[in-house]
């Protein structure tokens, strides 16, 4: 029986979890969604400030969930990279602390490691060989997994992530920032085949993917347009750059699976919310026999479970990092 606790400060949620064995104990999460939300994005230097005032507060919401004391943790982990040097810093400090507190062991773990595994969280078999799809609004990518750290990357986008596609073209239609989840719920009831627009790559042969050619395409759209769109216009718009972006990572997911041959397709990452990408998977999936394991919603965006679930795979395998491991905003999942 172990227990970890795993801090994720890597981007712009400050996040504290505790499992056993695996099974999630605690997860905290505090967002600092309103805190960019003037600025359209996030602000490094503002996302690591506010991180350190949140990390007490959510460790003690932690270990008071779980029913446990930090003496009881086994070790402590924090996510390395890849995100913004000055939030991972926070987090890992903070772990090391902890873990020199308490004279117990650390774990520097992979965030999008995270992410690959976060399907499988509480999963009855645990993680199996599979194809990933991870989208989220730094990364999209496919892998193919053959055990926990056996990683081959076959594609990942050459431009913007799935979910900048998405906030990039919300922000054009002046949706909230971030405005993926906002595009998904004005699509519901929208004709995707209303606009024309291009699906980057979806011929290229490989499992590459391209995003900004959409961005420039909606652009144009709108400016075209004699006044903004409203109503079942903008329904349809919405609807029809949500088809754009989802056809082309469902088609190629069901390229991955048939090149590896693989019959799991894990897909996590906040993009995996989107209604539509859902559906279309889900959809393709059973026509193509596929099994297919998307992440809980809980552990789509960032959170500490996928970090601590990580952790103590690999604690389990007599894994530990020394105190001295630094912070890699480009930490690689796969070895270049
Ligand atoms: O996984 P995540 O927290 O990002 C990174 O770790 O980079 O995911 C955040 C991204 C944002 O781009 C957000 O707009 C997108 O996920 N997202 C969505 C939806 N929910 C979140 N995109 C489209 N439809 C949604 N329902
Ligand atoms: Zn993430």
């Amino acid at each position: 029986m172990s227990i970890i606790l795993a801090l994720e400060t890597s981007c712009d949620e400050t996040a504290v979890a505790i499992t056993r064995d695996g099974e999630v104990l605690a997860s905290e999460i505090s967002s600092q969604i309103a805190l960019h939300r003037p600025y359209g994005g996030v602000v490094p230097e503002l996302a690591s400030r506010s991180h350190l005032p949140q990390i007490r507060p959510l460790v003690e919401a932690a270990t008071a969930r779980a029913g446990l004391r930090l003496a009881d943790v086994d070790a402590f982990a924090a996510t390395a990279g890849p995100g913004l040097a000055s939030s991972l810093l926070i987090g890992n400090t903070v772990a090391k602390a902890l873990a020199l507190a308490h004279r117990r062991p650390f774990l520097a773990i992979n965030h999008l490691e995270g992410h690959l595994l976060s399907p499988f969280v509480g999963a009855p078999g645990g993680v199996v060989p599979c194809v990933a799809l991870i989208v989220s609004g730094g990364h999209t990518m496919l892998l193919h997994c053959r055990g926990v750290g056996d990683y081959r990357l076959l594609g990942r986008t050459r431009d913007d992530a799935a979910g900048e596609a998405f906030d990039k073209t919300a922000k054009m239609l002046g949706l909230p920032y971030p405005g993926g989840p906002h595009l998904d719920q004005l699509a519901h009831g929208g004709d995707p085949t209303a606009f024309d627009l291009p699906r980057g790559m979806l011929h290229s042969g490989d499992l590459s993917f391209s995003f900004s050619g959409l961005k420039t395409a909606v652009l144009y759209e709108l400016e075209k347009q004699p006044q903004p769109l409203t109503g079942t216009r903008l329904a349809d718009f919405c609807a029809s750059i949500q088809a754009a972006i989802v056809s082309v990572l469902v088609a190629k997911t069901l390229a991955a699976a048939r090149a590896t041959g693989e019959k799991v397709v894990a897909v996590s990452g906040g993009v995996s919310l989107n209604s539509g990408l859902r559906a279309s998977l889900a959809a393709a999936a059973a026509g193509a026999g596929l099994d297919l394991r998307l992440a809980a919603p809980a552990l789509t965006t960032d959170n500490a479970a996928m970090i601590a679930f990580v952790a103590a795979l690999r604690f389990a395998a007599g894994q530990t990092s020394p105190l001295e491991s630094d912070v890699d905003p480009n930490l690689p999942l796969v070895a270049a």
